[in-house]
């Protein structure tokens, strides 16, 4: 027994997909998304086409499971579609070149489908919310969860540009700064930090979704399956006392 769980430990270590990303102890906001809520899905879509699809693919998606998961009517649909030849059994493609993105990021944006699940709902809207400056990096920005980060800051016109406050660790040569917390932009950005937040969470949602539209129907149907759970307890106990009450004990 002890050596089979030691060997799906080892093909779990070996099973797991290594995250780059992760290597940052910062703390992670809580996304506190609502995937029952369809309107807050269908802005974050809009704003996942408007904002990522340009250097993000997420081809395990098709706008026509979107549009029927969040019961979309076709001229909906059609506002999160590239152009007037798309179709719904189209999936999210980006239509930067991959050896051009390569080119500008040194790394090609990858594949978003599934980045939700990989990461984590808290994680993915920390990430969208901690872009802050840095001067050293390609982009003059940085990511509290994820260190020197090749993506653009693509919201600085809505959030501003967060500022860093750093503590140094060690002294002398070994001196290293770590970041320990974010200040607000010094220009601030055109949304207020509650509305950008909210448009981050919507984006957080939509992702979450897509990373596993499943989701949303067990959000859908819990409610119902405990409340049957529920009535059938319910029923078994009256049941049992009825058996139980001609047997003397
Ligand atoms: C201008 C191009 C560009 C745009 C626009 C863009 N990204 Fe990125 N993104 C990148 C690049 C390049 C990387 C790779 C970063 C790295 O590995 O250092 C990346 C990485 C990421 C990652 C990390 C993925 C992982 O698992 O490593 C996430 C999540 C992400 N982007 C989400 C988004 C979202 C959400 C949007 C829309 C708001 C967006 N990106 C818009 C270029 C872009």
């Amino acid at each position: 027994m002890i050596r089979i769980t030691f060997l799906m430990f080892l093909i779990g270590l070996i099973a797991t997909p290594s995250v780059k990303a992760a290597s940052s102890n910062y703390p992670l906001a809580d996304a506190d998304v609502d995937l029952s809520d369809k309107a807050s899905l269908y802005r974050g879509a809009k704003t996942f086409m408007d904002s990522c699809a340009s250097c993000h693919s997420a081809k395990m998606m098709r706008f026509g499971r979107i549009g029927e998961d969040l019961g979309l009517s076709e001229e909906q649909l059609a506002v999160l579609m590239p152009d007037e030849l798309s179709k719904p059994g189209d999936v999210i493609e980006t239509n930067m070149p991959a050896d051009y993105a390569e080119e500008t990021f040194g790394i090609a944006p990858p594949d978003l489908t599934l980045s939700a699940r990989v990461h984590g709902a808290d994680w993915m809207f920390t990430y969208l919310t901690t872009f802050y400056e840095d001067p050293d990096t390609l982009w003059g920005v940085n990511n509290a969860v994820f260190p020197l980060v090749s993506m653009p800051h693509v919201f600085a016109a809505e959030q501003g540009v967060k500022q860093p406050v750093y503590e140094t660790e060690g002294e002398g040569e070994d001196a290293k700064r770590r970041l320990i917390g974010l200040e607000s932009p010094e220009r601030p950005g055109t949304l207020s930090e509650e509305e950008f937040e909210e448009k981050m969470r919507d984006l957080t949602a939509f992702m979450v979704y897509m990373s596993e539209p499943a989701a949303l129907l067990r959000a859908h149907y819990g409610p119902y399956v405990l409340a049957f759970l529920f009535i059938f307890t319910l029923v078994m106990y009256l049941l049992k006392k009825e058996y139980w009450r001609d047997i003397k004990h």
